[in-house]
């Protein structure tokens, strides 16, 4: 009975292709960004603001790398919902707690593709007056890009692939894998539409 119960159960790695970033690569990366960003901002007034959901995972485990004082906020914008394709539109889900005027504002992202979501909500945290703006990503698909972003630091340049792990999703699942891996095609392609989702 017992047995029968464990074998039912599904694990994430099996949907994994092949893991592109693994755990000692992200810590080793972190610290390094994590220092870098400890030098910009020593004495200034740090906010980091990360997007939700994707960012949280990074930013948790960055701002242990940052052992100056800031704060932390957080937005949301709609997704790609269940599908793997930019549908270009962008729409703010939460706003901030707090206003950002005069504050060095640091933008958390964990990945920039298209760049349509980072271009949409720099526009708008610029236009609210911050002391400066800069971006962090986690990951980028330069051969992605259809709207030029100006990124202060990148952990990794990725290969134009759907990633998952570390936060990121396909379908608000595989949050939780501890490195950043290439999902199975066939794992998207069943599900996918064609019409570009949220
Ligand atoms: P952009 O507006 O096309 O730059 O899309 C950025 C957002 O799309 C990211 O914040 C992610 O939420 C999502 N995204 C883009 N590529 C991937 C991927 O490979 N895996 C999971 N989410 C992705
Ligand atoms: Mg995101």
């Amino acid at each position: 009975m017992q047995a029968e119960t464990s074998a039912a159960v599904r694990k994430l790695d099996q949907d994994v292709e092949r893991v592109l970033i693994d755990e000692a690569s992200l810590k080793r990366r972190l610290a390094e960004l994590g220092a870098a960003i400890t030098t910009a901002y020593a004495g200034k007034d740090l906010l980091l603001i990360a997007v939700l959901k994707g960012s949280v995972l990074f930013l948790a485990d960055l701002i242990r790398c940052i052992p100056i004082p800031h704060e932390i906020d957080f937005m949301a914008t709609s997704s790609y919902g269940a599908g793997v394709q930019s549908s270009g539109v962008v729409r703010i889900l939460k706003d901030l707690n707090k206003p950002i005027e005069g504050r060095h504002v640091l933008l958390v992202e964990d990945i920039i593709d298209s760049g349509h979501t980072l271009a949409y909500l720099s526009g708008l945290l610029a236009a609210r007056n911050p002391a400066s703006l800069q971006i962090v990503t986690l990951l980028d698909k330069p051969d992605r890009r259809e709207v030029a972003i100006d990124v202060a630091w990148t952990g990794f340049s990725i290969p134009n692939e759907f990633v998952i792990g570390y936060g990121l999703d396909y379908d608000e699942c595989y949050r939780n894998l501890p490195y950043i891996g290439i999902l199975k095609p066939e794992v998207y392609s069943l599900s996918e539409t064609g019409e570009p989702a949220e």
